[in-house]
């Protein structure tokens, strides 16, 4: 039984959402993480991850193991004590710690994989809520935008602890996703800010409130096909991240030379201070503004078709 989930990117809206502001994300399916569940002959749930050197068997794993983890919760889930034998196997090309949602792309595709195996296919909403429980193991306290985005395969406009609200792209558009190769752990960009929140609350609730703005006219734009409105927002929201501190040298860097080859705008995404950046093109200038990515720094760039 075989599973795929597709990356992610945070369009506008990061570290607002954290305080019950909108955040709008969308799927990255240039990148996808598989997941293979099948019978095997020996006893006992073998996992095979040859992407990051795992094979190994489940009750070898430590319980919190972000694979063995999930699996553990599906068998829970359906109150199975006596365990198949299984092989799982599991791929992926979603680069790893580096915003773009790898964890939860195969805790979402080995949750499907697993369920359908065992004949009880899970709802969108099942699944989304057992990968949310995985998230807050390995990430703190999440808003939840990642494994929504992932589950659902679509465009997220995403309030905490709301119903949740796809939507379609009026028409679509280009990305190009540059990533600075600098690991970037988003608990401690989240903690950084959740300080200054606390310094001065007002002034950082006046800039969540500008951000859950450009997340509104964000959507209205996509959906009513009028993509290219969106550069001069992700221009607005980097200056408000760059104020709430969770831009760096390097990704200011990527963001001003996209903006020289052409890019209609540019912002990082996601926890920031490392990790990704993206830019909206004209999918002509794709090719030009990815290169121009590379030569600045950074460590790999993808185009992606949003739609
Ligand atoms: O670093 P990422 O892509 O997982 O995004 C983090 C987004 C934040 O808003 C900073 C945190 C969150 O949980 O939403």
């Amino acid at each position: 039984m075989k599973s795929t989930a597709p990356g992610k990117i945070i369009l506008f809206g990061e570290h607002s959402v954290v305080y019950n502001r909108p955040a709008l994300a969308v799927p990255v399916n240039q990148v996808q993480a598989e997941v293979d569940v099948c019978e095997s002959d020996q006893p006992g749930v073998w996992i095979d991850a040859p992407d990051i050197d795992l094979h190994s068997d489940l009750s070898s794993l430590p319980h919190d193991h972000p694979i063995g983890s999930v699996i553990l919760r599906v068998f829970r889930h359906f109150d199975i004590f006596h365990r198949p034998d299984l092989t799982i196997t599991v791929h992926s090309t979603i680069p790893v710690a580096s915003g773009l949602g790898s964890g939860a792309a195969v805790s979402v595709a080995l949750t499907r994989a697993l369920a359908e195996f065992l004949g009880r296919p899970m709802t969108q909403e099942q699944i989304n809520s057992l990968v949310f429980e995985i998230e807050k193991i390995h990430h703190g306290t999440p808003s939840g935008i990642d494994n929504t985005v992932i589950t659902y395969n679509m465009p997220v406009y995403y309030i905490r602890e709301q119903p949740i609200e796809t939507f379609k792209c009026g028409q679509p558009f280009t990305i190009v996703i540059g990533d600075t190769g600098i690991p970037a752990p988003t608990k401690e960009a989240v903690g950084d800010v959740r300080r200054l929140w606390l310094r001065n609350t007002s002034y950082i609730e006046e800039i969540f409130d500008e951000i859950a703005q450009i997340a509104l006219i964000a959507r209205r734009s996509i959906e009513s096909g009028r993509p290219e409105l969106l550069g001069e927002l992700m221009g607005h929201n980097h200056q408000y991240l760059q104020q709430l501190s969770v831009s760096s040298p390097e990704l200011d860097v990527l963001v001003a030379a996209a903006q020289k080859a052409g890019a209609l705008g540019a912002k990082l995404s996601g926890g920031g201070r490392g990790g990704n950046m993206i830019a909206l093109v004209d999918p002509a200038s794709a090719e030009s503004v990815a290169a121009a990515l590379i030569s600045a720094g950074a460590k790999r760039a993808i185009i992606t078709k949003i739609n």
